[in-house]
């Protein structure tokens, strides 16, 4: 019998069972009451490192990384980490150590990766290229551009010849098919801004062909983030063969096939596929195809890998809401405001005592900044709380919103922990700032 760690009561509050949570995820456990993460207790890391905290397990991050390469162990293939979903740059090392190519998305995130690496193994995704920006990347001499327009193509040509380099490309193909996400993360549906779409991709194709500082290496497509199913990979996969055999015919040769990133994780209660039946799915095909595969996962290899720990500085019950808040917010983390995401919260102690619905809050001046809501919790002020899944899109989309210093980052290893960025300082809020 499968137990859930979650219960949904019919005030519509939220129970998340935080022994039975911490028993579904990899790396968590309570020992005396205390919450463990990869070994460390949280307790020990709030004492030294203070809140809010991102904390990271290099144990979780690996396995998850190591799943991917198991699962299409049988063909040709590179998983390029998009750096965008945590950037941290002993989190690039880790991954680049361990085989790791990157997808990026702007000249930043470049500069961030040949801090750890060279530019071998990278791939360049992006709606908007300047001339600046692909000049810098052909000069780190990346493995590819994913192109995103047909204009870009040209860009890319005279920026190559002016360099008298020639720039490997693929197309980013809008294969238009449904991610079936939230509309902020669907990125594969014709009314999105990105790619190219399948219609006009032979013509772009063709168009490029005749391009000389150019070389046709690849066909990509990415269609969203925390997709559930392998419907979605399966519907872009069809699109993109039935491209490429078009291509084939028109004697325009590829070498590889990159089918973006996008699997989802477990928050609270989803059941996301994992790798392997994505694997599963994909793989007759591509070994049919025998175009090298390239993969530009982000959150499946990051998310459960982090958590967010966090202090409650205020219990605040009123006639009608319960509040809670705590001393992160929506600056250290936004998927709640921003996409009305739901992330488990659990707390770093188990306690006994009677449990009440809070909504947890930061003290931003926003209705928006919220955490969680109508989670069913026992608190007391000065408890600490844990927000799993934080790993990705947590600490890489934090701001500086209502003058606050963005937290340290912390990674944890079996027993061991390790700051890997300072928390900012408040003189760091302005030291580029002019009077
Ligand atoms: N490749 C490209 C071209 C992308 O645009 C993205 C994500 C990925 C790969 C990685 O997708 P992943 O495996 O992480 O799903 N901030 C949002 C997610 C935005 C995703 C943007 N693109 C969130 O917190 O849910």
């Amino acid at each position: 019998m499968t137990f859930s760690p979650v219960s949904h009561h019919q005030d519509g509050a939220l129970y998340i069972n935080p022994q039975a949570l911490a028993n579904a995820l990899p790396y968590f456990e309570y020992i005396n009451g205390t919450l463990y993460f990869d070994g460390v207790s949280t307790h020990t890391l709030k004492e030294i490192y203070g809140t809010p905290l991102y904390a990271y397990s290099q144990r979780a991050l690996l396995a998850n990384y190591q799943s991917y390469t198991d699962a299409f162990d049988a063909i040709d293939h590179q998983i390029c980490y998009a750096v965008k979903a945590n950037s941290n740059l002993a989190i690039l090392k880790t991954l680049a150590k361990a085989g790791a190519g990157f997808d990026i998305v702007s000249k930043g995130e470049l500069a961030r990766v040949l801090q750890v690496t060279d530019a071998k193994k990278v791939v360049y995704s992006g709606v908007g290229k300047t001339a600046d920006d692909i000049e810098y990347a052909l000069k780190a001499d990346i493995h590819c551009f994913n192109v995103e327009a047909i204009s870009e193509l040209d860009t890319i040509n005279e920026v190559a010849g002016r360099q008298n380099q020639i720039a490997r490309i693929s197309l980013r193909i809008n294969p238009d098919v449904d991610a079936k996400t939230h509309p902020y993360i669907s990125t594969g549906m014709k009314d999105n801004k990105f790619g190219i779409s399948h219609e006009q991709a032979v013509a772009a194709y063709m168009y490029a062909h005749n391009l000389p500082n150019l070389k046709i290496v690849g066909i990509d497509c990415h269609i969203g983030s925390q997709l559930l199913d392998t419907d979605g990979f399966s519907d872009a996969l069809d699109k993109l063969i039935e491209l490429i055999d078009t291509l084939t015919d028109k004697g325009i040769k590829l070498q590889h096939i990159d089918l973006g990133g996008g699997l989802g994780v477990r928050y609270i209660d989803e059941n996301p596929v994992s790798v392997n039946q994505v694997a599963t799915v994909l793989l007759p095909r591509l070994k049919q195809l025998g175009l090298k595969l390239y993969l530009e996962p982000g959150r499946s290899l990051v998310a459960n890998a982090g958590v967010l720990l966090t202090t409650v500085d205020v219990l605040k019950p009123t006639e009608f809401k319960n509040f809670a808040i705590v001393d992160a917010s929506m600056s250290e983390l936004i998927r709640p405001a921003l996409y009305e995401s739901q992330m488990a919260i659990i707390p770093a102690k188990l306690s006994r005592d009677t449990a009440k619905t809070w909504d947890v809050v930061g003290t931003v001046c926003e209705s928006s900044d919220f955490l969680g809501k109508d989670r069913i919790l026992s608190l007391q002020v000065g408890d600490t709380l844990v927000i799993t899944g934080a790993g990705a899109y947590g600490f890489s989309m934090a701001c500086n919103y209502n003058t606050r210093p963005r937290p340290c980052e912390v990674m944890v290893n079996h027993g061991t922990h390790r700051l890997i960025r300072k928390r900012e300082a408040l003189d760091d809020l302005w030291k580029d700032e002019l009077i």
